[in-house]
């Protein structure tokens, strides 16, 4: 077999790849180790910045959100019981629009497969080769069949658990990570939710999120040890501390419901320098994690991808690498940013375990700031709702 462009991984990073690499008219082959209902239903955050609604929406894949995505233009930090809004909007002049990175996902392996493009499902034991040389090649096994992929390109859109990564000779890459003390348990939970814009909760027994995910499914999270067993967290337990941390003085409440479903996610922060080595380029988690607070990895992860189909459509178009040579630096600028946003916010917001009672004073300087000052939620706001692209 043989393409133009070979995609590892059809998450959000792959898929999104492969249909702008078909809008400029360049072939490719997505190879995905799961099934396509895995894919569909996995979980994950859902928050779309303005930039990644437009190119959505520029792209043709933005029918079924414009229809049930729901728009936002404001988030609450809450503490000391009392709640404190950033008017997005009014700060920034964008907004956030909240729909489920699956429903994301659903919809771009709809438009690639009613354009004819492939996508291969549960393939085994993916392997790149040759990435120094002109025509990598990415053997795998599909249907107990070994086969074998060439490319022009390689893209790494495998997550952070690909192999991807592990193609680059070693000593190429320089890895930047930081674990951070917290984890947090998600639910998914089918009540309404119990407010019309996400919640940021601060509190002494550690950080909670209200968010969303349409006007029957609610999204929640607490902050919790990194190595917390979920067993530990049966559903009544879950509400009660929900309901702890983000209680309110205004006799707001809590509506609880039943848990559709429940895991826990570790915090971190990874950047690899550079994101590409001779021809392959890696996009999304697999080159970067932010820590969710920001909720920012489907946003970057679509920012690459970006920058790397205007990239091959220039070298396929005039023969020039002059932008392919600048993908990492130009997708590294932006990660860097979002890194420091998502990890202000983390820190402005988590309990830490071995606090002496400095954080906390820190943190509550921090909130009581970007809660009274409109050139610091003005900071805010413009990160969160994300900058335009270049
Ligand atoms: N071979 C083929 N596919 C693989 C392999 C492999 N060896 N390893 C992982 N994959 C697949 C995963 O099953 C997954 O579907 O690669 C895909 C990677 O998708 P994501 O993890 O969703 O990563 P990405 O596309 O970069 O999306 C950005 O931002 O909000 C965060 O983590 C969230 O997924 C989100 C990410
Ligand atoms: C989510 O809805 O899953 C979500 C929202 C906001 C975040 C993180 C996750 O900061």
């Amino acid at each position: 077999m043989r393409t133009q462009v070979g995609i590892v991984g059809a998450g959000p990073a792959g898929l999104m790849l492969s249909h702008l690499l078909h809008l400029q008219g360049i072939e490719s082959v997505v190879l995905e180790a799961r099934s396509r209902a895995y894919v569909e239903q996995r979980v994950r955050a859902g928050v779309l910045e303005q930039a990644t609604v437009e190119l959505l929406r520029d792209t043709g894949l933005a029918e079924r959100l414009d229809r049930e995505a729901l728009i936002h233009h404001g988030i609450e930090l809450r503490f000391d019981g009392k709640g404190h809004r950033i008017a997005l909007t009014d700060l920034s002049g964008r907004s956030i629009w909240i729909y489920g990175q699956q429903e994301v996902v659903k919809d771009m392996i709809v438009a690639r497969l009613d354009s004819g493009g492939t996508i291969h499902f549960e393939v085994e034991d993916v392997r790149i080769s040759g990435v120094d040389s002109t025509a990598p090649t990415i053997r795998f096994r599909a249907n107990g069949a070994e086969e074998d992929l060439t490319c022009d390109v390689v893209a790494g859109c495998d997550g952070f658990h690909g192999v991807s990564r592990d193609a680059i000779p070693a000593g190429m890459l320089h890895e930047y990570h930081r674990e951070f003390p917290f984890a947090w348990l998600g639910i998914l939970a089918a009540v309404a939710p119990s407010t019309d814009e996400l919640i940021y909760a601060y509190h002494d027994r550690g950080f909670a999120l209200h968010s969303l995910r349409s006007p029957e499914i609610s999204r929640l999270y607490i902050q919790v040890p990194p190595d917390e067993d979920i067993r530990a967290w049966p559903d009544d337990r879950i509400w009660e501390e929900l309901r702890a941390r983000l209680a309110s003085d205004d006799g707001w409440t809590l509506a609880d419901g039943p848990v559709v479903e429940k895991g826990i996610a570790a915090m971190r922060s990874f950047v690899v320098e550079p994101m590409q080595h001779g021809r392959l380029f890696l996009a999304g988690d697999a080159a970067h994690i932010v820590p969710a607070t920001g909720a920012k990895g489907l946003n970057l992860a679509i920012h690459d991808v970006h920058v790397l189909a205007n990239a091959l459509a220039s070298w396929y178009g005039t023969g020039d690498t002059e932008q392919m040579d600048r993908y990492s630096e130009r997708c590294l600028r932006r990660v860097w940013r979002v890194q420091e946003f998502s990890s202000s916010m983390s820190s402005m917001l988590h309990r830490l375990p071995d606090d002496d009672g400095s954080v906390g004073r820190l943190q509550r300087a921090q909130l009581e700031y970007v809660c009274s000052s409109v050139a610091a939620a003005t900071g805010l706001a413009e990160n969160y709702v994300g900058l335009p692209y270049d």
